[in-house]
């Protein structure tokens, strides 16, 4: 149903363009210059998800765009992130979404273990890992405000994932 396509300026200044409402807008890029780079930045690995109609309809990252300042990354772990389209949120495709990017993640990368790392009020994104067997493994606080992440892990991943 999704296809993945290694991230284009073009896609790029869409994502920057989305706008979640509060409490989310946590996640709501802004259009300077450094956020553009940072979506194109090769480290970053970000990718655009496209649905049947050629749709651009979320976005995923591999890598360091991944992870929050204070967290503890020191276990080989793959990285991921993920935001679906504002206006597509709320409606309960949550898994479809998430399980085809650890399908992508997996053919891509093979890693032994996902992680994720969440703001701890963003009970929403957390809900969507755990039915997908993501355990908790630590918590933080973000170095630059103190804010509060939780990071979860799902090992054995090239099993379970069909
Ligand atoms: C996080 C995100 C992927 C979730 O997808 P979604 O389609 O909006 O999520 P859904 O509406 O399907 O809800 C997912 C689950 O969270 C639950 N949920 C929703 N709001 C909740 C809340 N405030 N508290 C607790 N659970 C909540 C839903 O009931 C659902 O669980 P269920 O299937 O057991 O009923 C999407 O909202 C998004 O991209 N958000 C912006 C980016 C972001 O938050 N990124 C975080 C890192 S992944």
């Amino acid at each position: 149903m999704f296809t993945f396509h290694l991230i284009n300026e073009s896609n790029a200044h869409t994502i920057l363009n989305w706008r979640y409402k509060p409490s989310y807008d946590l996640y709501n890029y802004f259009k300077e210059e450094a956020n553009q780079q940072h979506i194109l930045h090769p480290q970053n690995t970000f990718y655009s998800i496209v649905d049947e109609n050629s749709e651009l309809v979320a976005y995923c990252s591999f890598g360091q765009d991944g992870q929050v300042t204070g967290g503890d990354y020191r276990d080989q772990a793959l990285d991921i992130g993920m935001g679906i389209r504002p206006d597509l949120t709320g409606r309960g495709k949550d898994a479809e979404y998430a399980n085809a990017v650890l399908k992508f993640a997996d053919s891509l990368f093979k890693p032994k273990v996902f992680r994720v790392t969440i703001a701890a009020f963003n009970k929403r994104a957390i809900r969507v890992w755990q039915k997908l067997g993501f355990e908790h493994q630590q918590s933080f606080e973000r170095e630059s405000d103190g804010m509060q992440f939780i990071v979860l892990l799902r090992a054995d991943c090239c099993n379970s994932i069909r």
